[in-house]
């Protein structure tokens, strides 16, 4: 692989994004979950939410959390189906172990297994989940059609793909107020709270590189999912997919 992709709005070779990703995200793991409260003045839990309930995930069944990170989804998701057996991957060994920490102090260890792994190759059998979700980690992945084909392959007949991500605002004024507040707001709280402002710039950055509603609806059905639709919250700051394999 030599080709050129962006990681925020820097042109970069693509062997070399994952590289920077991993350091932006063991750079916030620390403060990962106080910041998220932060910037999106505790939204992000309520969006959450709204996503497991979209799942739909049935008792007994086999639930991957892809880039799940400090396992925030994981904990909503064993509180509502505590007999699911979830499994948290990440590619990021310091947000998993903020995670792991959140399993064993907030006691949802017994059936959460947490994998260390790129999402672009999953090392789990064909069928093998009856759901995947993924978070606001899609942005980050360095090929996301290959991705997105991953979780179709692990996922079984049936099976339910929702990924929760953020996207292009519908309304010009309101696009102009969320650009003001993610390059001029969001980077100085990075700095304050979490000594870290490029992070927050990447961040600000890559949601605006990252695909929208509509062409990731595209991506999706290229992956070979069917039945998919998404819903905007927050006038389409925020966009959850839903997708089916058949
Ligand atoms: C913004 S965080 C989201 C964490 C969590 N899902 C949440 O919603 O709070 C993005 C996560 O994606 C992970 N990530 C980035 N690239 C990845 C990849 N190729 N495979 C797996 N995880 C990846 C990062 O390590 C990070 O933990």
């Amino acid at each position: 692989m030599n080709k050129d992709t962006h990681f925020g709005f820097e042109k970069v070779l693509s062997e070399d994004k994952q590289d920077k990703v991993n350091s932006v995200f063991t750079s916030v793991a620390e403060n990962y979950d106080l910041m998220n409260d932060v910037m999106s003045f505790g939204l992000h839990r309520f969006w959450k939410k709204i996503m497991i309930e979209l799942a739909g995930i049935k008792p007994n069944s086999k639930v991957l959390d892809l880039a799940g990170g400090t396992a925030d989804i994981a904990k909503e998701i064993h509180l509502s189906f505590p007999n699911t057996e979830l499994t948290v991957a990440d590619i990021n060994a310091e947000m998993l172990l903020y995670g792991k920490q959140r399993s064993i102090n907030e006691n949802f260890f017994k059936n959460t297994s947490f994998c260390q792994l790129n999402g672009e190759m999953l090392p789990f059998s064909d069928e093998y989940f009856d759901t995947v979700t993924i978070a606001f980690g899609l942005r980050n992945f360095t090929d996301k059609e290959k991705g997105l084909s991953e979780m179709y392959r692990c996922l079984s007949c049936n099976g339910k793909l929702i990924i929760l991500e953020f996207s292009q605002p519908q309304n010009s004024t309101f696009s102009k107020i969320y650009d003001w507040y993610s390059f001029n707001v969001m980077p100085i709280m990075g700095s304050i709270f979490a000594g870290d402002s490029d992070s927050y710039r990447y961040l600000a950055e890559s949601i605006r590189m990252h695909p929208d509603q509509e062409e990731l609806k595209e991506n999706i059905i290229k992956a070979g999912f069917s039945n998919c639709k998404f819903y905007n919250l927050l006038n389409g700051i925020v966009a959850i997919h839903v997708a089916e394999k058949n």
